[in-house]
């Protein structure tokens, strides 16, 4: 079971209001966020496109929260080298977006940022497996990567909980995050599985009651005290 692992939120802000961002990020860190989770699209592996590295800076400016970059890019390595003078990332990348997700993870590595590997619904465990000795993390894609707002994919659960198994037979350290339609409904079933790590955009950006109450009401409905 996950609850020996500790549970982290990661806020994504795709779905924030860019207006002011700087403020919203303040608010996520005092509500207890774990991270922030940065969606990266270049119109290629995903129709949109968002944002880079000048607003990864504004980012790193405005909060101390580890930050997961999420590469919905072809080619994620490319941009290795100049993300790495960001401090205290994740560089998760896609197993669809390269040839050779072994020789992208070393990049990333050799970069010194922690590697994640991820993979879109469509796509088997099996194309991942050789790569969990080496992630720090690896992403479970609930939605179909491009969009927020998006529901939750309930058929992914066999996913995660294959994973869990892995992680708790051969990579004890394995950080098993989720991303995509999480909610205070869908969180406790992504967590049951075995997901550690709970990303979400309109859960928690889109919350009628706040970004702090977002935070908790994720956090609470994933781990009952009771
Ligand atoms: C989707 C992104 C997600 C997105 C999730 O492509 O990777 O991180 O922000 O949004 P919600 O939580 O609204 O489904
Ligand atoms: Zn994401």
């Amino acid at each position: 079971m996950p609850a020996n692992h500790p549970l982290k939120i990661s806020p994504s802000i795709l779905s924030a209001d860019f207006g002011w961002l700087g403020e919203q990020l303040a608010v996520a860190e005092a509500g207890g966020a774990d991270e922030i989770h940065f969606d990266v699209m270049d119109g290629q592996f995903v129709p949109g496109i968002t944002f880079g590295f000048v607003v990864l800076q504004a980012v790193r400016a405005a909060t101390r929260l580890p930050i997961d970059v999420h590469m919905m890019v072809m080619e994620p390595a490319r941009y290795a080298a100049e993300y790495s003078t960001i401090s205290d990332l994740t560089m998760t990348a896609h197993v669809e977006s390269t040839n050779d997700i072994d020789a992208t993870l070393d990049q990333i590595t050799a970069s010194g940022i922690r590697p994640g590997v991820t993979l879109n619904p469509d796509t088997p465990i099996s194309a991942i497996t050789s790569t969990l000795g080496k992630v720090d993390r690896v992403l479970v894609m609930t939605v179909t990567p491009g969009a927020g707002g998006q529901s939750f994919m309930a058929e992914m659960l066999p996913k995660i909980e294959a994973l869990a198994a892995l992680r708790d037979s051969s990579y004890p350290g394995l950080e098993i995050a989720v991303d995509g339609g999480i909610k205070v409904d869908t969180a406790p079933l992504a967590a049951r599985a075995g997901a550690t790590t709970l990303i979400s955009g309109s859960g928690i950006f889109g919350h009628p009651h706040g970004i702090s109450a977002g935070i908790a009401s994720i956090r609470a409905a994933a781990r009952p005290t009771h």
